[in-house]
């Protein structure tokens, strides 16, 4: 009998997967560690953005079409590790804890979030969102399906000239309340809430610290709305007006 789950678990605990990184390495430390052995079977990893915009839905389609998903272990654990980075940008956003973002985007991240803004690296990406979201009391980032790619890139001085990498396009659902929750039942109007229904086009990093242990974070983030906005947003929020 086989247990996938089980493995998968095993592979989480495993120190070489082991998350949070841990704070204690040296600041000026380089992640210079050999890709695992399964990273020589992925495909050359595509690019997820066309001069800073985001690709077609056609495009992210194509792009997709793999079938290579490795049967091994830490690759299992690898896109467990990208799923929970995903989930957590929702706790974080919908939290207001900005600094978890650290844990989420590399420190030179680009993300392009349309109308809200383009956003090199993560202070200004914290900035940003954190300034975005104030005329909202409340929102909730639903996270929908992601489907993940691990992929490798080519580059010189590593170990095999490849280092493991990974895209994804996730469908996200984020819904802006202008007023707090006070609490069930409450009730608003759908004509005061903001629905926006958009694809996140990420790029990822497999950052590797001091100890072994593996995080994966964002690199690139191009956003592509999908549908209309369902209801209205404060122009100032995302500039409507500018
Ligand atoms: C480098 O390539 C060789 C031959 O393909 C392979 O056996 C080895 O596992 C690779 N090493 C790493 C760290 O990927
Ligand atoms: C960001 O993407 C939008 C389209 O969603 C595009 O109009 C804009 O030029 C992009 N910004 C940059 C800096 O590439
Ligand atoms: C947003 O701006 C438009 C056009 O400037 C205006 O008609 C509309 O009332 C404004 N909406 C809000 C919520 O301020």
């Amino acid at each position: 009998m086989h247990f996938p789950n089980l493995l998968l678990m095993a592979a989480l605990a495993s120190p070489g997967a082991a998350s949070p990184v841990s704070s204690s390495c040296p600041p000026d430390w380089q992640g210079n560690v050999a890709a695992p052995g399964y990273t020589s079977s992925l495909p050359i990893c595509p690019v997820l953005q066309n001069n800073g915009v985001a690709l077609t839905r056609s495009e992210i389609a194509q792009i997709f079409t793999s079938h290579t998903v490795p049967v091994d272990d830490t690759a299992a654990a690898d896109m467990e590790l990208i799923r929970r980075t995903i989930s957590r940008y929702a706790l974080a956003i919908d939290g207001r804890n900005f600094p978890v973002l650290d844990s989420i985007f590399t420190q030179d991240a680009l993300a392009n979030y349309s109308e809200v803004g383009f956003m090199s690296g993560i202070q200004e990406i914290k900035a940003t969102l954190s300034a975005a979201l104030t005329l909202f009391a409340m929102t909730q980032h639903l996270m929908g399906t992601s489907v993940i790619q691990l992929c490798r890139e080519e580059q010189e001085g590593t170990v095999n000239g490849s280092v493991l990498s990974a895209v994804s396009a996730t469908y996200v659902l984020a819904t802006h309340f202008p007023a707090p929750s006070t609490g069930w039942p409450g009730v608003i109007s759908p004509e005061d809430i903001a629905v926006v229904p958009v694809m996140y086009q990420d790029s990822w990093t497999r950052e590797v610290d001091c100890h072994g242990a593996v995080a994966w974070k964002i690199r690139g983030r191009y956003l592509l709305y999908q549908g209309l906005l369902i209801g209205s947003v404060p122009n100032q929020s995302i500039g409507l007006n500018a």
